[in-house]
């Protein structure tokens, strides 16, 4: 299934599967490699990072602990930049390594919200893991440790990505067909 049709529009594959397992792994990689000994706290952010972080935590092989929070911003395919948080965050992050584990990081207004809220939790480290990068969107300056990958603009779904609710089922990426 090369294409597929959500509601008004068609999007084609993009990042197969295996390209997408294969940079999680790499970052999984990296993470074990510079986050051994300090017991990380994984925050992934749903709904979309909900794949992206299953698949990245079977690779993690140090001792870490990992938990949600849910954010939103974006309705249709631009955003809103309105962003409202959901669900909070209920652990003591007091001295603790933190990885945000996020799906993409589009204008950086999320992550912007998300760093300022964990600004005041008096936390040792923080590392920002985003599957995606749109580096030709990005608004704000952020230090983005572990990128799995850097895509164009254009808007895509799948591997926990939706388009309006839906897509985010698939394992590949589809990026939107003009
Ligand atoms: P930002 O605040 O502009 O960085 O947007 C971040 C959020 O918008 C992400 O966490 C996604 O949920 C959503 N988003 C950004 N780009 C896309 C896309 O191409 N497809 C689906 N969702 C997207
Ligand atoms: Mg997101």
């Amino acid at each position: 299934m090369n294409t597929i049709q959500i509601k008004d529009k068609t999007f084609a594959v993009s990042i197969p599967a295996a390209v997408i397992q294969r940079e999680v792994a790499r970052v999984a990689e990296e993470i074990n490699r510079d986050l051994a000994g300090k017991n990380p706290l994984f925050l992934s952010v749903l709904n979309g990072s909900f794949m992206f972080t299953a698949d990245l935590m079977k690779h993690i092989t140090i001792p870490c602990e990992v938990s949600f929070v849910k954010l939103a911003s974006y309705q249709g395919v631009s955003s809103t930049g309105t962003i409202k948080e959901v669900i909070g965050i209920n652990e003591d992050l007091t001295n603790r390594t933190v990885v945000i584990v996020e799906d993409i990081v589009d204008t950086g207004l999320t992550m912007q919200r998300l760093l300022e809220t964990l600004g005041t939790r008096s936390l040792k480290e923080l590392h920002i893991a985003s599957l995606l990068v749109k580096p030709g969107k990005l608004k704000i300056d952020l230090n983005i440790a572990y990128v799995a990958m850097r895509i164009p603009n254009d808007f895509i779904v799948g591997y926990g990505l939706d388009y309006d609710g839906q897509g985010r089922n698939y394992p590949d990426i589809y990026t939107v067909c003009e």
